[in-house]
Formats: C-alpha cells, structure tokens, sequence
C-alpha cells in the first residue's frame, strides 16, 4: 500500500507525552460535552419554538433554552483551545496532513463558527423583535442549527482522516474524506449523544425550583416537558447503544486491539444499567424522574470517560507504525542533514587552505554583477567577451579604462578609474582564461 510518510519537525515536545495524553484526554471531554450541550440545546429550543406556535408556553420555553446555548457554545469554544492544541503537538504530521487535504472545508470552520454564533445569539436577544414574524425567526433557529450539525462533520472528518494515512493519496476534498467508510456512522453516534446529554441537562434543569418559577409553567405542563426530556434522553441512550455496534463493527481493524475493545463495550455497558433505571421511572405513573438521577448521570460519566480513553487508545493503535515510519523518515534526514553539513564545512575549509586569485577576487567584487558565466544579463556574458578578447588582455583592459558604447540594446558601461595596472592585468588574466 501506498503511505505517505511525512518528515516530522525534530523538535522536543514540550512536556512529556503521557502528559500531553492525559491532558488530550481530559480536556477533550470537557469540550465534547459542552459541544453536546450546545447543539443539543440548539435543537431542542428550534423543536420547542415550532412546538410554541401552537402552545405558547413551548415558545418560552424555546427561549429559556436559547438562553443556554450561546453559554455553552462559549464554554464548548474556550474548552475546545487546548485539545486541539495538543493534537497538533503530539500528532503534528498527520493532523496536519489532514487538514491540508480537506483544506477548504477546515478553514471553512472559522467563518461558519462565527455565522452560527451571530445567529445563536440573534436568535436569543431578539427574541421579541421576532414576535410577529415567527417563521423568520425560526429560519434563524434552523439555519444556526443547521450550522452546529454541520461543523462537527468537518472536524470528525479531520480527526478520522487523519488516522489513515493509506487514504491520504486517494482523498479528493473534504466530501471524499466524508465518505470514507466509517465517518457517517461516527457522526450519527456523536449526534445522538448530543441529544441524550442535553436532554439529560434539561431534566436536571428544569427540574430546579428557580425554572419554575423563570417559565411559569403549569405544574402538569412542567411534568409533561421534563417527562419529554426523559424520554429522549432514553430514546437517544438505546441508540447510541445500536449506532455504537454499527460504529465498532464499522472502524478499520489497523486500531483495534483487546484494550480498545473493552473499554468500548464497559462504555457501552454502563448504559445498560442506566437505560434500566431511567425506563423504570418512564413508566411509574408517580412522575419521580429524579429517582437515581445521580447514579445515571456517574454511570453515563463513565461510559464518557472510557469512550474518550478508548478513542484515544484507538488513534495510538491506528498510528503506531506510521508514527515509527516517520520517526525513522526524520532520523534519516537529520543524519543526511548532519553529513550534509559536515561536507560543507570541510569544502569550505578545503577553500580557505586554497590560495585566492586575486583576478577572480577583483572580478567578483567589481564586475560579476553585469558579467555573468554564460547568460548575457546587463553585459555580455563571459564567453562573448572570451571570443572578441581572446589572447587580448591589452584590448580588455582598454575597454575597461574607457569603456565606448557598442551594443545598441545595452546601456553604456561605467568606466574603473579606481582599478590600477595591475588588478585590471589581473582581472582579464581571470577573464580569458
Ligand atoms: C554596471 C554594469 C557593468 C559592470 C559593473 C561592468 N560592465 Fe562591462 N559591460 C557592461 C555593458 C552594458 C556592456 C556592453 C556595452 C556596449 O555594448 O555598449 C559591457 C561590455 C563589456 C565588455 C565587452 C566590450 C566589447 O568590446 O564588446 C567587456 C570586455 C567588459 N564589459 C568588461 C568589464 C570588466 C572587466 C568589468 C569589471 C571591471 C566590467 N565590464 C563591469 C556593463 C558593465
């Protein structure tokens, strides 16, 4: 198979790698789950707005939510710094291949994070500017939605790319590296836990007394919403379960080891308990959705933390060899490097112990900037002067002292009243050689 095996920079990391790996880690996950929070929240507030045209206390509702987003979408932002810094520091050639292949749509990103961000937040500070024209409004929320699902494709795009080097000659573009085979099912995994953390944080959150009394719901009205939330929470939990099957059968096997492999399924795993517990309070007529609330939320903190572990194990796996290959690829240069040098300082000291001509000395410093070897630049070149002056040096050194005007395309020479008998006998000694 054909993989591009980039050189790397041979620079030192700048902090250990476990570290750096620790770090990625952790941070990431803050980051994903504020992502999570944010476009779940945006679709949650644009499914509640065209709820609201019919009931309008789904309409403030919406509008507690947007309220939401714009936070997390700061949070998902600021949090979102340092693992992407880190991947750029442990896995410098491959991510930046990567991203140099879906060139276009990467840095795309900027422009559409800041179109969504206006729209999030026109979406939520004109809330009542937009009272008489709801369609434009939820456009807005559309749109931004609309903008927070596609962002991530770009970037799980990027982060899977980058693991299959084996692809890189064959990617045309970011929409070719979006079909490769394993990134939609990837996708649709990531989404579905967007809802199901979000729908979580809304049942946590309104269950709080000051929602209540901030929304003015009915006490029915209230239980019937957080009852919502539950069940897309439970929805979302049994398909992130079959979508994760699909996306494990789905990854290339260069990643998978027995490792990556359990922590996937104890993620999965975790879910079981949780899905168990929140389905008993769907059907107790008695509306406790609070009951075990905690435990789920440490269960599903689990199935977060081994996902993230094992998605990491799975790109050092995926990676190993391509990163030994471009170890080697680097050690290589720097040794040709190193040889390279060492060849050019011993020419250089070869030259010092050779004796100078004085003529090229001479010739160098006063006319090899209008006289080139063999390419007629300001002056004619050196072979035409060799052929006109040949066995002359008296001729050259006349021209020189009082140079005239011959060639019709050229400008007049400039005479040397500086250069005496001598350096002038020497230059042309050099010339005509
Ligand atoms: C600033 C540019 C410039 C520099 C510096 C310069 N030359 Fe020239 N040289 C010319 C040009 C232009 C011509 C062609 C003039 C013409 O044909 O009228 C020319 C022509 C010549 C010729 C050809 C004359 C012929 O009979 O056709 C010689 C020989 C020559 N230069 C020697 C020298 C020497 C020796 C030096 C250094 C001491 C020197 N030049 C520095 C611009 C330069």
């Amino acid at each position: 198979m054909n993989v591009p095996v980039p050189r790397d920079i041979p620079l030192p990391l700048p902090a250990p790698e476990e570290l750096l790996e620790v770090l990625l880690i952790v941070s990431f996950i803050v980051h994903i789950v504020f992502v999570h929070m944010m476009l779940g929240g945006s679709l949650f507030s644009l499914f509640c707005q065209i709820k609201g045209l019919k009931q309008i206390e789904y309409e403030r509702l919406a509008y507690k939510i947007a309220q939401t987003v714009t936070v997390n979408k700061s949070l998902a932002v600021v949090m979102g710094v340092a693992p992407l810094l880190i991947i750029n520091t442990l896995y410098a050639p491959q991510f930046y291949a990567s991203s140099a292949l879906i060139g276009g749509a990467w840095m795309a990103v900027i422009p559409l994070v800041a179109v969504a961000f206006l729209l999030a937040y026109a979406h939520k500070f004109w809330w009542d500017r937009f009272v008489n024209i709801p369609e434009l409004h939820i456009g807005i929320a559309a749109l931004e939605s609309a903008l927070f699902l596609f962002i991530p494709l770009i970037y799980m795009t990027n982060v899977n790319l980058m693991l299959f080097p084996e692809y890189w000659p064959e990617v045309k573009g970011f929409f070719s590296a979006m079909l490769l085979p394993n990134v939609l099912q990837r996708y649709l995994h990531f989404v579905s836990a967007a809802i199901l953390f979000s729908a979580l944080f809304f049942v946590w959150w309104s269950g709080r007394p000051a929602f209540q009394a901030e929304v003015k719901l009915s006490q029915p009205l209230l239980q019937s919403v957080r009852r919502f939330f539950y069940a897309f929470a439970f929805g979302a939990t049994i398909f992130q379960i079959l979508s994760g099957l699909v996306v494990f059968v789905s990854l290339p096997a260069q990643g998978m080891s027995w490792g990556v492999t359990l922590l996937l399924f104890a993620g999965g795993g975790f879910g079981v308990p949780a899905l168990y517990w929140m389905w008993g309070n769907l059907v107790n007529p008695d509306n406790s959705l609070d009951r075990h609330f905690s435990r789920i939320i440490v269960l599903f903190a689990c199935t977060i933390l081994a996902m993230a572990v094992a998605r990491h194990q799975y790109r050092e796996h995926a990676l190993k060899d391509h990163k030994l290959a471009i170890a080697q690829k680097t050690a290589n240069y720097m040794a040709a490097a190193a040889d390279a040098r060492q060849e050019a300082e011993s020419a250089a000291l070869a030259q010092q112990n050779e004796p100078v001509d004085p003529g090229e000395q001479a010739f160098q410093r006063n006319c090899a900037a209008c006289h080139h070897i063999n390419l007629p630049t300001v002056g004619p070149d050196m072979g035409e002067i060799r052929r006109i002056y040949a066995g002359d040096a008296k001729g050259l050194i006349r021209w020189t002292q009082n140079p005239g005007k011959k060639r019709e395309n050229s400008m007049q020479m400039p005479g040397f009243p500086h250069l005496s008998e001598t350096e002038l006998q020497a230059i042309a000694d050099y010339m005509l050689r």
